[in-house]
């Protein structure tokens, strides 16, 4: 939803190694298909993609996806706060930010406002016949948007856990008019992989096809990169933290229920808070009440502890300095304490933990900052709390559309 500072950033991982593991553990999790609406699938079948990114400098988490023929690779920035994915596309294109040969170049005719996917895509603007082209607008909390239109093209898959690639026909949006008025810099991706609730999403169109379960999980390295899976992956049955999804009918977004915020044991006032994972926000982003009460507490915290304020870095809304520049939170780790979101679920209280490194960054003059923003200065985010990647590093977070639920557990993603 909200993207905050951009850069380019690449950083290979081996990925050799996790599929090995997916291909001996896709143990015998049945799946929960909806036969009146999806083809069973043969065995439990995932696609795995390394991310590249990082929360700070560059503020995304990006995986490369293969289209057309042949397959042409474009650079996406995983977001489950939309849920409809699109590339810059030679249609031709205004303000697109790639050069013209990196653009996507349509084949295919768009799909009709008649598709049924059209009518379920997200931003899907209005028709005034059925045989229509069906065109979106997307508009972003950072400002930016896409204008564009929807066509069917290849996509492939080279890594999956069958050791088979994977080549699906799938709905994607063609964007030809971009814009990102700023503050920050435009996304350096090619587009959007939107993985949100919506029958649109990849994710989803893969379960529709009779390929996948509709469930996707990330795993965002703290030091850059990562992994992402669609499908079954054998995470999807370990142990985990889950907490139910509030309706898509109530919320659109991978909302949770009634929450609140702990620091260091100590409750921040205000309850029943809604949540959203948004993995398109860099930072997370609390409520001004909850905001002004966790910053309270940090800063009690911090009495008689030798950090300063640090007004002058401007690199996030608080920073502190040390007596000299630290290069890691180790160096500070001391001086704060854990965070804890607890969920209240029908059966229990389940809990995000977050220790220092969850919640702070090093900024480029060597301070910690706060990655916990004043949400009320957004006024697109109403009163929403919004986890951004910050929150969700060195975890694994499974989004399983089928249960409606999301879980969670700590992870090295690296
Ligand atoms: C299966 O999908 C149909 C059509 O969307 C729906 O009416 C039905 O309730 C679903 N069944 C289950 C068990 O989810
Ligand atoms: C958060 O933002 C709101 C709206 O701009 C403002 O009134 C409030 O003072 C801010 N809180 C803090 C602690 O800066």
């Amino acid at each position: 939803m909200e993207k905050e500072r951009r850069g380019r950033f690449a950083l290979m991982m081996v990925l050799s190694l996790v599929v090995a593991m997916m291909i001996t553990a896709s143990c015998s999790q049945s799946l929960a298909h909806n036969k009146s609406t999806a083809k069973p699938t043969a065995a439990p079948f995932s696609v795995a993609f390394q991310m590249t990114g990082n929360v700070y400098p560059l503020g995304y988490y990006s995986v490369n996806l293969k289209i057309g023929n042949p397959p042409k690779s474009f650079d996406f920035d995983i977001d489950t706060g939309s849920g409809l994915t699109w590339v810059q596309c030679d249609a031709p294109c205004q303000a697109c930010t790639l050069p013209r040969a990196r653009l996507y170049k349509p084949k295919n005719k768009p799909l009709r406002c008649s598709d049924t996917l059209c009518r379920n895509t997200p931003g899907a603007l209005p028709c005034h016949h059925p045989n229509e082209q069906c065109d979106y607008q997307l508009a972003y909390a950072d400002q930016g948007s896409s204008l564009g239109v929807l066509l069917n093209d290849h996509f492939f898959f080279p890594t999956t856990s069958t050791g088979v690639s994977l080549t699906q026909l799938l709905a994607f949006g063609c964007g030809y008019d971009q814009h990102n008025p700023g503050p920050h810099l435009p996304p350096p991706t090619a587009g959007v992989l939107g993985l949100g609730r919506a029958e649109a999403t990849i994710v989803s169109q893969l379960h529709a096809n009779g390929v996948l379960p509709n469930v996707f999980g990330h795993c965002m390295s703290r030091t850059g990169g990562g992994l992402l899976f669609f499908g079954d992956h054998p995470l999807r049955s370990s142990p985990n933290t889950w907490i139910p999804l509030l309706p898509v009918s109530s919320n659109p977004h991978y909302s949770s229920g009634s929450a609140q915020v702990v620091f260091g044991g100590k409750l921040t006032g205000a309850k029943g808070l809604q949540f959203i994972f948004d993995s398109g926000s860099s930072y997370t982003y609390f409520n001004a009440q909850v905001y002004q009460s966790t910053l309270n507490l940090i800063r009690n915290n911090l009495n008689g502890k030798p950090l300063k304020n640090a007004p002058e870095d401007k690199t996030l809304e608080v920073c502190w300095k040390a007596a000299k520049p630290i290069k890691s939170i180790s160096e500070v780790r001391n001086y704060f304490q854990s965070i804890a979101i607890q969920f209240a679920t029908p059966t229990n209280v389940q809990q995000l933990l977050l220790m220092p490194e969850d919640y702070l960054i090093v900024s480029k003059n060597g301070n910690p900052c706060l990655g916990i923003l004043n949400g009320s200065q957004h006024q697109e985010l109403g009163n929403l709390n919004v986890i951004g990647d910050i929150f969700m590093q060195d975890k694994w977070v499974i989004y399983d559309n089928e249960k409606q639920r999301i879980g969670w557990f700590p992870a090295n993603c690296k």
